[in-house]
């Protein structure tokens, strides 16, 4: 059986909730998953998982502090060939606050970044969930839509 990683910061509990739909979606593809804290993971095992997935609160139209010293540590292991698939809350959309779009308004776009760089494969391209204002709750179609993403990436896997 294949083993997937899910990994997540979150300040409110928004970020965490998506990373766990993500999860169950995964098993239900028949997936053996961990869904972790970035605090709680330990760096060594990641090369062992098919398929890491890592999740952030957008803070500044990037990922959270946390989970930016969290990527740097990344940079010391071989994850190259990896599967890897991006994901972030936000409350708000593609454009960032002062309305420019050329930086998109995403962390996953920054974790997808170093997944690249790191030489991972992206399994499925980055995805967001929106949420209603800074502490939540997510909206209401984003749990569903998380699980449903992770059924699609365990199929893909399976192949
Ligand atoms: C310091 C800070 C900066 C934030 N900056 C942004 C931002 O640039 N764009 C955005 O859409 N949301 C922003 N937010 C809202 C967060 O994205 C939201 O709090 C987060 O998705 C909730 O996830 P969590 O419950 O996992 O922490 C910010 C929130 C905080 C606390």
């Amino acid at each position: 059986m294949k083993r997937a990683l899910v990994l997540y910061h979150s300040l409110y509990g928004n970020t965490k909730s998506v990373a766990e739909h993500l999860a169950r979606g995964l098993e239900e593809a028949g997936l053996m998953v961990a869904c972790l804290s970035i605090d709680d993971v330990d760096l060594a095992a990641i090369p062992d998982y098919s398929l890491v997935a890592i999740g952030s609160p957008t803070h500044m139209i990037r990922p959270s502090k946390d989970m930016r010293e969290f990527l740097k540590r990344l940079r010391f292991l071989d994850l190259s060939g990896l599967a890897g698939f991006s994901f972030d809350t936000r409350t708000e959309s593609r454009m960032n606050r002062r309305g420019f779009s050329f930086l998109e308004n995403s962390a996953a776009r920054v974790i997808e970044g170093t997944m690249k760089r790191l030489k991972m494969t992206i399994i499925r391209p980055r995805a967001s969930a929106l949420v209603q204002g800074t502490e939540g709750p997510l909206a209401s179609e984003e749990s569903e839509n998380f699980r449903m993403i992770g059924r699609e990436i365990g199929a893909l896997l399976a192949v």
